[in-house]
C-alpha cells in the first residue's frame, strides 16, 4: 500500500528519533521527528501540531518597539511591573472587553503568560498555609503541570468533559472540600479542546472560588477568539465571560501570543483584581518577605524572576493596547481567519470518517477557533499520531492534555493556510479509504 509518505522513509525517522512512542511525545519532539521525515521525504506535512500564530505581528507594535529601540530605551532597566503607559492601557483593555475595573497598580506585563501562569501559580498557590494545590480543570496545556511541579506545587485534575454545566458543582466541590487547594487554573478558550466555559459555568466557578477563598486562574491565552459572538468593539456588549463577574479575588492571564500575533516577543499581561491585590495572604512572608499579597507579586516573584519585561517591547504592546482601546486597530478581525480555517477543516477530517471529540458547550455546538478535536474508529489518539505521519499530517494526542479521551488528537488550524485545503483533503481521503480496509501502515512491513 502507498501512503503519500513512502513507510520506510517514516519508519527509519520514527526510529532515528529513539522516541519510546511517538503519539505520546512532546509537541517539541513530534516537531523534531516531523522536520527529518520532511527533509528526508521532501514531501511538506500539514503541520497541525504546534499553537504558533501564523498571522504577522502589528505594525502598529512593531514601528514603536523600533521606535523605543531608536530612543535607547534599552539601556535602561523597565520598572519591574511595567512602564505606566502600558499598566494604564492594560487597564483599560480589561474595562473596555471584559468590562472588570482593575486599577493599573495591579496590571502588569509578563514575560509571555506562560511566565505569568508560572508566577500566579507561585503566589496563589502559596498565599494561604495549608492551601498548597492547583486544581486544573482538564484538558489543559501541558507545561502547566510541569510549572507546578517545577516550584514543588502538588496538584488535582479532572476531565471537564462529563462535567459540564451544573455538574461541575459538585465535581469541583468534591476538590475543595479536602482544604488543600489554593487556586485552580483552567483556560477559556481552551487549549486543547476549544471549549468555551457558559457564563453559568463560570457562575459556578466563581461563587466556589468565593465561598472556599480560592484563587481562580483565568488563563486567556486565546482572548477575544471565541468568534461566535463579536468580541471586537470595546466598551460595548457583549462582553467576554469572565469568572472576575462572579468572584472578587481572582487572576487574569492574558497572553499576546495569539489574539495580537506577538508570540515570539514574549510579552503577556496579568491583572490580579484589587480585593485580591490589596489583602494579605498568612503563608507569603517566608517566600517573598511580606504578607501583602500585591507587594508580594511584584517585589517577591516580579524580582526575582525576571526584573521585568524587555523595555522596548513594553513599547510595542502600549501602543497596540491603545490602538485597540480607542477602536482603532481590530485585533479580532486580524485573527478571525483561524475560525474560518478551522470551519472547513472540521468538515474534512469529519466527510472522511473522523468525529469532533469536543462537541459542545452545554447546547451549543463548539465554536471554530484556534485548535480542534477529532478520532478515527479504531484508533487511541496515541496510534493515530503515528499512523497520520504516513499521510503526510502531524498533531498531538490528546492524553498528553489530561484529557480521558484516549482516542482523540488534537489539531493547530494556524499553519495551514486555506491553499493547503486540496491537499489536506487528498491526504484524508486516502487516509479514510486505507483504513476502512483495516490497514496499519505503521504496523505493515
Ligand atoms: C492555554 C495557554 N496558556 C498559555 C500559553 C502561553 O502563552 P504565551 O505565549 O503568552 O506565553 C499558551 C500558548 O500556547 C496556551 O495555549
Amino acid at each position: 500500500m502507498q501512503t503519500p509518505i513512502a513507510p520506510d522513509i517514516v519508519r527509519n525517522e520514527i526510529k532515528k528519533s529513539g522516541l519510546a512512542s511517538v503519539g505520546l511525545s512532546s509537541i517539541r519532539e513530534i516537531n523534531r521527528l516531523v522536520l527529518n521525515i520532511e527533509a528526508s521525504s521532501g514531501v511538506s506535512f500539514i503541520r497541525m501540531e504546534m499553537g504558533v500564530p501564523g498571522m504577522p505581528p502589528p505594525k502598529i507594535a512593531v514601528d514603536a518597539e523600533i521606535e523605543a529601540l531608536k530612543r535607547g530605551v534599552g539601556s535602561k532597566y523597565p520598572p519591574f511591573d511595567g512602564i505606566p503607559e502600558l499598566k494604564t492601557e492594560i487597564s483599560r483593555f480589561i474595562q473596555l472587553f471584559l468590562n472588570l475595573s482593575i486599577d493599573g497598580e495591579s496590571c502588569f506585563p509578563t514575560v509571555g503568560s506562560m511566565q505569568g501562569c508560572y508566577m500566579a501559580m507561585m503566589m496563589a498557590g502559596r498565599r494561604l498555609a495549608g492551601k498548597d494545590k492547583i486544581l486544573f480543570i482538564d484538558p489543559g496545556f501541558p507545561v502547566n503541570k510541569r510549572q507546578a511541579s517545577a516550584i514543588g506545587i502538588g496538584y488535582e485534575s479532572f476531565d471537564v468533559y462529563e462535567y459540564r454545566g451544573e455538574k461541575l458543582r459538585k465535581k469541583i466541590e468534591g476538590y475543595l472540600k479536602a482544604g488543600d487547594i489554593g487556586a485552580l487554573l483552567y483556560s477559556n478558550p481552551n487549549n486543547p479542546s476549544w471549549i468555551c466555559f457558559t457564563e453559568s459555568e463560570l457562575k459556578i466557578i466563581g461563587e466556589l472560588c468565593r465561598e472556599y477563598d480560592i484563587i481562580p486562574l483565568e488563563d486567556l491565552a486565546y482572548f477575544g477568539m471565541d468568534f461566535r459572538k463579536d468580541y471586537s468593539k470595546p466598551g460595548v456588549e457583549p462582553y467576554i465571560p469572565t469568572v472576575g463577574n462572579y468572584t472578587d479575588k481572582y487572576i487574569l492571564l492574558i497572553s499576546s501570543s495569539k489574539s495580537f500575533s506577538l508570540a515570539g516577543q514574549r510579552i503577556g499581561m496579568t491583572a490580579v483584581s484589587d480585593a485580591l491585590f490589596n489583602s494579605t495572604g498568612n503563608n507569603l512572608e517566608r517566600y517573598f518577605g511580606t504578607n501583602k499579597f500585591g507587594y508580594a507579586y511584584i517585589f517577591g516573584a516580579v524580582y526575582a524572576l525576571s526584573s521585568g519585561v524587555s523595555h522596548t517591547n513594553q513599547y510595542g504592546l502600549a501602543a497596540l493596547l491603545k490602538a485597540v482601546n480607542d477602536g482603532d486597530y481590530n485585533f479580532v478581525n486580524s485573527v478571525k481567519e483561524y475560525g474560518e480555517r478551522a470551519e472547513i477543516m472540521k468538515e474534512l477530517f469529519t466527510s472522511n470518517g473522523f468525529s469532533i471529540v469536543y462537541d459542545m458547550d452545554e447546547d451549543q455546538p463548539l465554536a471554530d477557533g484556534f485548535y480542534f478535536t477529532v478520532s478515527y474508529p479504531g484508533f487511541s489518539g496515541v496510534e493515530l499520531i503515528e499512523e497520520l505521519l504516513y499521510y503526510g499530517i502531524s498533531a498531538i494526542s490528546l492524553s498528553t492534555t489530561g484529557s480521558d479521551h484516549h482516542e482523540g488528537i488534537r489539531a493547530c488550524v494556524s499553519l495551514t493556510g486555506k491553499e493547503r485545503f486540496d491537499e489536506l483533503e487528498k491526504r484524508l481521503i486516502a487516509f479514510d479509504m486505507d483504513h476502512k480496509e483495516g490497514f496499519r501502515a505503521m504496523s505493515a512491513e
